[in-house]
């Protein structure tokens, strides 16, 4: 998020909307105490930044399936009783055919119609798997998220420590960076 200052300051913005905080407001239990069901649901912008974040660095990036019986997926391909079926959500996340031709650009907006959050079919936007396996967690994982980005990014604007850092994953079956995301935390009071 923070290589998108714009993208920062449009949740801000919409935190203030929201939640009628302003610059000032200092007060970090008051500010945590206004963020109830409501604010949560209004809150479309960030739910989309938040989506749009998941499609590109999906925290599961490979995830398989292991075929009980033989069977013939949807493309025709045949699979056998025991062969492991992977997808690449990483990749997925990033095809043009599947995202249209922006597919590697982090845009919030592709998520928004008339500002209203558009769900995608979890078999396209696939970071939480899809099917009766789909997570069990992610409207509370959203919830979370939401919640602990309202309160950051309501008292501070944040920064790459270094901007030209190259950031590199660590190969896991979880998406990691390698030796952390330095960044630079400054109070929204102090500019
Ligand atoms: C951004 C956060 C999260 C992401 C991207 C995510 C992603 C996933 C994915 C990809 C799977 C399928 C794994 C597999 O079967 O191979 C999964 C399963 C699951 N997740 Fe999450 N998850 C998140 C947060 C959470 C949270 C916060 C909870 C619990 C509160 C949770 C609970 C579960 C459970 C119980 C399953 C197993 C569902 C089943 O097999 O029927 N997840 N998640």
């Amino acid at each position: 998020m923070c290589k998108n200052p714009l993208v920062q300051e449009k949740i801000l913005q919409e935190i203030r909307d929201v939640t009628s905080s302003h610059e000032r407001t200092t007060d970090v239990n008051g500010f945590v105490q206004s963020i109830n069901e409501e604010a949560l649901d209004q809150m479309q912008y960030l739910h989309a930044a938040l989506s749009e974040t998941l499609r590109l660095y999906p925290p599961v990036p490979v995830d398989m399936r292991c075929a009980e019986n033989d069977d013939i997926l949807a493309d025709g391909h045949r699979v056998k009783r025991g062969d492991n079926v992977y997808y690449l959500a990483y990749a997925m996340g990033r095809m043009t055919y599947v995202w249209g031709q922006d597919a590697e650009e982090f845009k919030p907006e592709r998520w928004l119609k008339d500002g209203g959050f558009q769900p995608e079919s979890p078999f396209k936007f696939i970071s939480f798997h899809a099917g009766p396996r789909i997570c069990l967690g992610k409207d509370f994982a959203y919830r979370q998220m939401k919640t602990v980005s309202m309160v950051l990014l309501h008292f501070f604007r944040f920064k790459m420590a270094d901007e030209k850092s190259n950031v590199r994953y660590k190969r896991m079956l979880t998406l990691h960076i390698e030796g952390g995301l330095h960044l630079h935390a400054i109070p929204r009071t102090s500019t």
